[in-house]
């Protein structure tokens, strides 16, 4: 595999041709809990939004990455069905930040082919957010590079819900058979049906948990955590975790053909 910008040679690309990460073995489908971004602000004394704003660069970032790397699916939590909590103050910052990124960042994305999709509960959003969500994800639907996929209002435990919902209403008008339901039906009507499960998961910040985030999907996903707060993330630490997955031995519940014995 080559790099897109092969001749831009950047501390990532050195890394890679240090041959410490094998290009060929690149997760197709990587999620990550962008987490931190208040701490990261409260240490240097400046309010959580300075933080998020930070965020945002990073997004750009690690989408660059991930497509020079052949990443087909990039999902990150922006906006959990929790994170209405807030103070109001910082959710209407939250929900300005797709228009601030997609402003600087859609002529990029368009050029290097990237497709903007989302997961979640689009009409819970603001009219301003869903606007500009809607410009981009239309602008880039015929796009066939990455994935670039944001999970905003997003809850898993809604996603399951609503989808054994609209199961039962099928089940009822008749167009979808109960005997006939399997693990793959599911699959079918959760936000992700058209996506790959999710490879990699990466957290960053120290926390170790999934605050309703792809329950359903990351069954099988491989957990990779961080201390890095995800202002402070950058290429090498995503090559890191890459690296990690790389080491990592995919059972699936049964043994790989070195262990038959
Ligand atoms: C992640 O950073 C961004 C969102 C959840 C929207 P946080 O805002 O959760 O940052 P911490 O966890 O308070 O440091
Ligand atoms: C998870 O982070 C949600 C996103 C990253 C969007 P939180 O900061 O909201 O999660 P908790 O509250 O620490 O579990
Ligand atoms: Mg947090």
């Amino acid at each position: 595999m080559v790099l897109k910008n092969f001749f831009n040679k950047t501390k990532y690309e050195k890394k890679i041709a240090e041959e410490s990460v094998n290009l060929e073995v690149i997760p197709s489908h990587i999620a990550i809990i962008m987490d931190g971004n208040g701490r990261w602000a409260k240490k240097r004394a400046m309010p959580r939004i300075a933080g998020h704003h930070e965020g945002m660069k990073t997004v750009r970032k690690i989408a660059r990455v991930a497509d020079d790397l052949g990443v087909k699916v990039l999902t990150l939590y922006a906006f959990s069905t929790e994170n209405w909590k807030r103070p109001k103050s910082e959710v209407e910052f939250l929900m300005s930040l797709p228009e601030k990124f997609l402003n600087d960042f859609l002529p990029e994305i368009m050029e290097r082919n990237i497709r903007v999709q989302m997961i979640g509960e689009k009409e819970g959003l603001p009219e301003h957010t869903k606007k500009a969500l809607n410009k981009a994800l239309e602008k880039t639907k015929n796009n066939t590079g990455l994935i670039l996929n944001f999970a905003m209002n997003y809850g898993s435990r809604a996603e399951i819900v609503n989808a054994i919902k609209k199961m039962m209403i099928d089940v009822q008008e008749g167009t979808l058979n109960f005997d006939s339901i399997t693990e793959e039906t599911m699959n079918q009507y959760l936000m992700t049906s058209h996506l790959p499960e999710p490879d990699l998961l990466i957290r960053t910040s120290g926390e170790v948990r999934l605050s309703n985030f792809m329950l359903w999907q990351l069954a099988y996903t491989e957990f990779w955590f961080t201390d890095t707060l995800w202002p402070d993330f950058n290429e090498e630490t995503f090559l890191e975790a890459i690296q990690a997955y790389q080491k990592r031995n995919r059972r699936y519940g049964g043994l790989k053909g070195e262990e038959i014995n």
